[in-house]
Formats: C-alpha cells, sequence, structure tokens
C-alpha cells in the first residue's frame, strides 16, 4: 500500500522509525514533513497537507504523529472525506479500520514507545473494512460534513 507520512517537530523521531518498519513489510512510504525535529512545525499544516494527500488519491491511507496524536488528527478530520483516529493501542487500531473505515492513524509521540506504536500501526494496516452495518454509519459522517459544506448551519 501507498501511505503517507507526516508529523510536527515533536515526532520525527517515532514518524522515522514507523517509515521504516512500513517499509520493510513492503509498504511504499512517502514522507510528508516535517522532517527537522529542531524547527518549529505546527500540527495543521501537516495534517492538512497529509490528509489531501489522502483525498486527492497520491496516498491510499496515512499515518500522522505529534506529541499527543490529537491535534494533528482534528487537523486532518477538518478535510472532508479523512477519518483520522489517534490510537493508542493495537485493538482499537484494528477495529477503527475494521468498523469506522478510518484512513488515517494518528500516533502520540509522547504518549507511546517506539515498539508498542509499530504493533499499532501493524493491526491498524492489516485489518479491512468490513462494511456492511458499518457503511450506514460511516455514511452519517459524511452527511454531516456535506450539510455543514453546503451551509446548512451558516
Ligand atoms: C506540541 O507542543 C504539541 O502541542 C503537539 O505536538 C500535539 O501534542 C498537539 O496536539
Amino acid at each position: 500500500m501507498k501511505i503517507g507520512f507526516g508529523c510536527d517537530h515533536t515526532a520525527v523521531e517515532l514518524k522515522l522509525a514507523l517509515m521504516e518498519h512500513l517499509q520493510e513489510q513492503g509498504h511504499e512510504c512517502v514522507d510528508y514533513g516535517t522532517k527537522e525535529a529542531g524547527v518549529r512545525m505546527d500540527y495543521p499544516v501537516i495534517g492538512k497537507r497529509v490528509a489531501e494527500a489522502v483525498t486527492s488519491g497520491e496516498v491510499e491511507k496515512a499515518v500522522l504523529v505529534c506529541g499527543t496524536g490529537v491535534g494533528i488528527s482534528l487537523s486532518a478530520n477538518k478535510v472532508p472525506g479523512i477519518r483520522a483516529a489517534v490510537c493508542s493501542e493495537p485493538y482499537t487500531a484494528r477495529m477503527t479500520v475494521r468498523h469506522n473505515n478510518a484512513n488515517i492513524l494518528a500516533v502520540g509521540a509522547r504518549v507511546v514507545g517506539t515498539e508498542l506504536a509499530k504493533m499499532i500501526a501493524d493491526e491498524f494496516f492489516q485489518a479491512e473494512y468490513e462494511g456492511g452495518r458499518h457503511e450506514v454509519r460511516v455514511q452519517m459522517l459524511a452527511d454531516i460534513e456535506q450539510e455543514y459544506c453546503t451551509g446548512i448551519h451558516q
């Protein structure tokens, strides 16, 4: 799978470790920055950049990392079509793909260690969306986006 990667300045090391890990498993990994841990990079910049790479089809899915995983996932989730999930353990990583059809995995570099993050990523990228009864709810998420995009709530 072609996977996009992004992080803020707090999480360069974990992002690179996850890229290497997934590359070893045969995935194609694209780095959307930031690349310098010593230079501040605000997480919304990277969250938006990587989210757009997913919605444009440039990459199929993505991994985002910041201190908690929260800020960068919130940023990505502002882009219609994105379902980014912050995961701190493998069970949620598996289930968010199976039930929510998550297309971005977010991880907190200040929350989980490197080996746990690799296990989380393994579950996320090995899982498959189940569709079926979950499709109705995933469609409801898209309906909420549509409602606001069309200005109903202005
Ligand atoms: C940066 O200090 C930190 O706020 C950021 O990495 C992230 O944790 C925000 O959600």
